[in-house]
């Protein structure tokens, strides 16, 4: 019985770690993306939902590489509503101080259009939605979160006003 349990559980782990759509062992094709020090800014708030943000990437990635986006894009969906209404709109007023203001919320405002579009590109039956959104939100990491937030808080501690 335990062995039935102990292999039960093995062999799930190995069909979560297998990239079904490729093929390939998941530590293959890059994996989980690991939050790294550099990362922080030092500010509790944005460091804790920066990292949210990552973990629904990294479902998001593990999703597309299992090919179960019909499965569970209403689950990645909702993080990513419930990121936006919690945190998006607590930073931009965190950075209302900084100069490029407007246009860091316009971005904000830009990323809610973008993820609605692509759940209704979803209902409206397109295929490959998640693969798009994988990437869409990937760059927005990369270039929004690692750089564009990071500049607004390294601004505001240079002006002495966090
Ligand atoms: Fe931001």
């Amino acid at each position: 019985m335990i062995f039935v349990i102990v292999y039960g559980t093995l062999q799930a782990t190995f069909v979560k770690r297998k990239c079904i759509k490729c093929n390939k062992d998941m530590n293959q094709v890059g994996g989980p993306l690991e939050w790294k020090e550099e990362y922080n800014v030092n500010i509790s708030f944005i460091d804790e939902h920066h990292q949210k943000f990552l973990n629904i990437l990294n479902n998001l990635q593990e999703v597309v590489h299992q090919d179960n986006c019909s499965e569970r894009i209403s689950e990645i969906y909702f993080s990513l509503v419930h990121y936006a209404e919690h945190y998006l709109i607590r930073e931009a007023m965190y950075f209302k101080e900084y100069p490029n203001f407007i246009h860091h919320q316009d971005a904000h405002k830009e990323f809610i259009n973008r993820v609605t579009k692509l759940q209704r590109d979803f209902e409206a039956g397109k295929k490959e939605v998640c693969s798009e959104m994988y990437q869409y939100l990937l760059e927005w990491f990369q270039n929004h979160i690692l750089k564009y937030d990071k500049e607004a808080v390294n601004y505001l501690k240079s002006k002495g006003l966090v």
